[in-house]
């Protein structure tokens, strides 16, 4: 198996290549350039890409990869919207993706910006190297005894129910499909609100929470779930933290909530319009966009860049897969369970 890496950054190449002597059938080569149409040519030769989640994988990028004889496509992250997969199925190509990788890691970051933000450690930093030993402004709130909600509790929002509970938080969690284990028998969470119909009552949520966090994923339901009706419903001065999705949260009704003091702190690693900044250094370039700026502007504001997966264990997790499925590609054995987005005879 030849696979051609779209895209890699240092920490892409020295992940891969720590994982590949388990996979001797796998050969690779890596390159800066992403994967669109204009590169698709260059896989001449190889049996398969690896690409991420920023890759353009439309109709016309896999109609070059099938002419050039590559069957197989191998998005080493958890989305696939980058790739057109009816055409992907019509030239009987098939698309492998990451199903899942250190919930831990997602959750362990969600809680580093909460105390972050709540805290000023980001102001207090800048401050110290400043000599500016002064403390006006940096007033936190102590979590022990306090109320956290967490929508969605899957696998990132149930790691983070654990950490929560570590702080001595009393938890309240929000899902469209409770995980009753999480309150019987892991006691992480000490009460779900209502699901009646279908609908979620987060309003009892919102009342009483002073943290929240959101790690519902995104979808037509969902998007801007948080927005100026749901934040009027929010506690004055709760914590907001989202490293769910950027569409989740209706940006200026968030800027609006922290310049009105409702929202006290906030630690963001998504938003909207991240897209085009997604890993990318555009450090002398002038921004059209004002989002992040304006959000920066705040002093009770921490953001990150798509960053709350980047530990060593989860990038070996992301390796480990991709080339598993690589591998199992080119033996005709099984790929990794739940990974496969389409492939020629699966529905
Ligand atoms: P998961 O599928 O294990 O859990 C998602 C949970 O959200 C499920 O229990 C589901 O029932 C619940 N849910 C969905 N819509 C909901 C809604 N409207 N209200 C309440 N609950 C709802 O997913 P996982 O792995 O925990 O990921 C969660 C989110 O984290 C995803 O949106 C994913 O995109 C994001 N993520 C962010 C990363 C980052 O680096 N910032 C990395 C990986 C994932």
């Amino acid at each position: 198996m030849k696979v051609l890496f779209y895209e890699t950054k240092s920490y892409d190449r020295e992940s891969f290549g720590a994982a590949l002597s388990k996979y001797p059938d796998v050969k690779v080569d890596f390159i800066d350039a992403n994967l669109s149409p204009m590169t698709a040519g260059l896989a001449r030769g190889y049996d398969a890409v690896c690409a991420f989640v920023n890759a353009d994988v439309s109709a016309m990028t896999l109609e070059v990869l099938a002419g050039f004889g590559v069957k197989l496509v191998l998005m080493r992250c958890a989305g696939f919207d980058a790739v057109n997969v009816p055409m992907a199925k019509e030239l009987g190509m098939t698309v492998t993706r990451v199903p899942a990788y250190s919930p831990e890691a997602i959750a362990e970051h969600a809680m580093g910006l909460a105390l972050c933000a709540n805290r000023r450690i980001h102001k207090g930093y800048i401050r110290v190297r400043e000599n500016n030993f002064s403390l006006e402004g940096l007033v936190g709130v102590t979590l022990h005894g306090k109320t956290a909600g967490v929508i969605g509790t899957g696998r990132i929002g149930a790691a983070l129910c654990r950490i929560l509970k570590g702080f001595g938080m009393y938890v309240i969690g929000a899902d469209l499909y409770p995980n009753q284990k999480l309150v019987d028998e892991e006691h992480v969470v000490d009460e779900y609100v209502e699901v009646k119909d279908g609908k979620v009552d987060y309003a009892s949520l919102y009342r009483r929470a002073d943290l929240i966090s959101l790690h519902a994923f995104l979808n037509k339901d969902s998007y801007h779930m948080i927005n100026d009706d749901s934040i009027a419903q929010m506690k004055d001065g709760v914590i907001f933290v989202n490293t769910g999705r950027g569409g989740l949260v209706d940006s200026n009704a968030l800027i609006r909530g922290i310049r009105s003091g409702k929202i006290g702190a906030a630690g963001l690693d998504v938003y909207e319009e991240e897209n085009a900044n997604v890993y990318q250094d555009r450090e002398s370039e002038i921004l059209g966009s004002s989002i992040v700026a304006r959000l920066c502007s705040f002093p009770n504001v921490v953001m990150t860049s798509h960053q709350a997966f980047f530990t060593r264990e989860a990038l070996g997790q992301i390796a480990e897969c991709t080339l598993e499925n690589a591998q199992a590609f080119g033996r005709g054995t099984d790929f990794v369970p739940r990974s496969v987005v389409t492939a020629p005879g699966v529905e």
